[in-house]
């Protein structure tokens, strides 16, 4: 026998539940409101939930004998999963209860949209407007992101209307393909070629704002936007934008983001704390620009609403309690196994002293001429492997920076985020600082030179060893940077051939004595998987070929010559 708190719950939610758990001995409450940290049970052991429900690990954590949460809903994003697995706390869901209820709601949006319904209902009967001219739908493209359930429920109707449909999905079904009549294409193609694009694509880490200004760009401006999933797929601001500037034609929204604040209770509260967060008021800023949008239509997170769907919702719900009691739950729902990010790490390219065979250590020092080229060829290789980067690290010398630029320029990607650290600076190199690395050889005979150069401790005066810089570097990795990659960012990180190195000791666990054998090479792009940890999965290295500069090495040698 368990007890039950049922949130944010209807009449018609409490009379489905009640009928369908009268015949156990559990025991159930249902509370109308959201669930809050004030309204918590503590002594619920099964709390069920609808969408607009936001489960926090604050709240798991203060109900000690919860064991299950049961989700009114097929997404469950508003779960946090992580933390109610850390609780040992089960979480359920109801996966196919309104395929064909979205799916038919999708396309009320649409036709409402096209063939502006709202502007039609305040005309009278004997109006003739011209701009209450439509479109079809007829004969034009569908494009569907995501093709699961509704997905499908979706291509199907599209036919019916006698659409072609394309569509995108990492996990395409090639026989519903085959069956339904429809191509998969990549997601570029999808926005270019489709006339409506419909998302039916789960909310997760790779699908948040997955409609950004790329996408919509690449939309024909003729195109309209439906969103039945998640408002968190679309960057709202970007959408507006887009609108905005007639890029593309139309949105229908049943969801957006910050939806969950988008009520007057939560408009108070959120006015009573002293300072608003920064994304719900530009989410509420969103939304309200949104509803004046006269080619936008904005519903309530209502396509799943139909007395049908909620009959399946309820009675799923309820059997998810009653079976979990018998050991059993067939509609269990799990966190998604986190995607690392990728790290690239590349060197600063020939600055002046590198030029010249000083040792250049802790100075700062400019790229040379060629060094700005090498970079930029560095960026053109990096735009062959297809990265795009989410956040960049350099050093605080300017060598760094430099080539950090130049390469985010070559990828077009200059808005990238940058951070600049001193813990990524190279090894100081001391005395030695300035000297070329010949002077210094002699100065010191070739074995000490060496020790110098490759030891994993060996001292320069008043300089830093290389343990010096792993001392540093490492706690800035863990603290700084494995915290993006940690959540799935792609990450360029510019430094020196030290600060490299001792990061490829740590990846790549090399011992002290092996550390004269670690090569960070000028034109290595190194492109590393790692765990949570920060330890190697696995690693490519590009390596670029400068040597196609060399012709303009000569050119410049010619001009100054001709200037001397
Ligand atoms: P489903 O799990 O059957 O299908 C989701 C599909 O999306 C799968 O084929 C999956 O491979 C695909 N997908 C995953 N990552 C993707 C990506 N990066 N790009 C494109 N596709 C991707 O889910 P179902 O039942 O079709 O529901 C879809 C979504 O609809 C739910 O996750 C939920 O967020 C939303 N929904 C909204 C409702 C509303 O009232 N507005 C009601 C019910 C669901």
């Amino acid at each position: 026998m368990a007890k039950i708190v049922f949130y944010d719950t209807t009449e018609l939610d409490k009379q489905h539940l009640s009928k369908h758990l009268e015949t156990t001995d559990h025991n159930w409450d249902y509370v109308d409101a959201k669930i809050t940290d004030d309204n918590i049970d503590p002594d619920a052991e099964v709390i069920s939930v609808f969408v607009t429900c936001v489960v926090t690990r604050r709240m798991i954590d203060r109900m000690p004998k919860l064991k299950l949460i049961a989700c009114r809903s097929t997404g469950f994003n508003n779960v946090d999963l992580e933390a109610a697995e850390s609780n040992g706390v089960i979480v359920v869901n109801v996966p196919t209860y309104g395929e064909s209820t979205v799916a038919e709601y999708a396309f009320t949006l649409l036709l409402g949209l096209v063939r502006k319904l709202p502007q039609t209902l305040h005309e009278s009967l004997d109006t003739q407007q011209t701009d209450l001219i439509g479109r079809d739908l007829y004969g034009k493209t569908f494009g569907v992101i995501g093709t699961g359930h509704i997905g499908q429920k979706a291509i199907h109707i599209a036919k019916g209307f006698g659409m072609q449909v394309v569509a995108y999905d990492p996990f395409p079904n090639e026989q519903a393909a085959a069956d339904l009549g429809f191509s998969y294409k990549e997601l570029d193609e999808v926005a270019a070629v489709s006339d409506y694009i419909s998302l039916h694509a789960p909310f997760t880490q790779q699908t948040h704002h997955l409609v950004n200004t790329e996408f919509l760009e690449k939309m024909k401006d003729s195109a309209i936007l439906v969103n039945t999933a998640r408002g968190e797929l679309v960057d709202t601001k970007a959408l507006i934008m887009s609108l905005h500037e007639k890029k593309i034609a139309g949105a229908a929204l049943d969801v957006v983001e910050g939806e969950s604040v988008a009520n007057y209770e939560e408009e108070v509260a959120l006015l009573r704390r002293d300072q608003i967060p920064p994304d719900d008021l530009l989410h509420s800023v969103e939304i309200n620009t949104l509803e004046k949008m006269p080619n936008v239509l904005v519903t309530p997170h209502n396509a799943f609403n139909t007395i049908e769907a909620i009959e399946r919702i309820n009675s799923t719900t309820a059997q998810n309690i009653i079976t979990y009691w018998y050991g059993e739950t067939p509609n269990r729902v799990k966190a998604p196994e986190k995607t690392m990010g990728k790290l690239f790490m590349v060197r600063h390219t020939e600055s002046e002293w590198n030029a010249t065979g000083q040792w250049t250590g802790s100075r700062d020092v400019h790229l040379s001429e060629n060094g700005f080229r090498e970079a930029a060829l560095v960026g053109h290789e990096m735009v062959k492997l297809g990265v795009t980067f989410d956040i960049s690290f350099c050093s605080e010398q300017i060598r760094t920076l430099e080539t950090l630029e130049a390469i985010l320029n070559s990828t077009s990607q200059l808005d990238v985020p940058l951070k600049r650290a001193g813990e990524l600076n190279e090894r100081d190199y001391g005395d030695y600082t300035g000297m070329n690395k010949f002077e210094v050889r002699d100065k010191v005979g070739e074995e000490q030179w060496n020790a110098i150069r490759r030891g994993w401790d060996v001292a320069v005066p008043n300089g830093e060893t290389l343990r010096h810089v792993y001392e540093r570097v490492i706690p800035y990795f863990e603290g700084q940077i494995l915290p993006y990659l940690r959540e799935g960012k792609n990450v360029l990180l510019v430094a020196h051939g030290n600060s490299l190195r001792a990061l490829i000791k740590f990846i790549e666990d090399i011992p002290d004595h092996d550390v004269a054998e670690l090569e960070m090479l000028f034109g290595d792009i190194v492109n590393y998987q790692i765990d949570e940890l920060g330890k190697l999965v696995s690693k490519a290295v590009t390596h670029v070929d400068f040597t196609v500069l060399n012709k303009y090495k000569e050119n410049s040698l010619e001009a100054s010559r001709n200037i001397g």
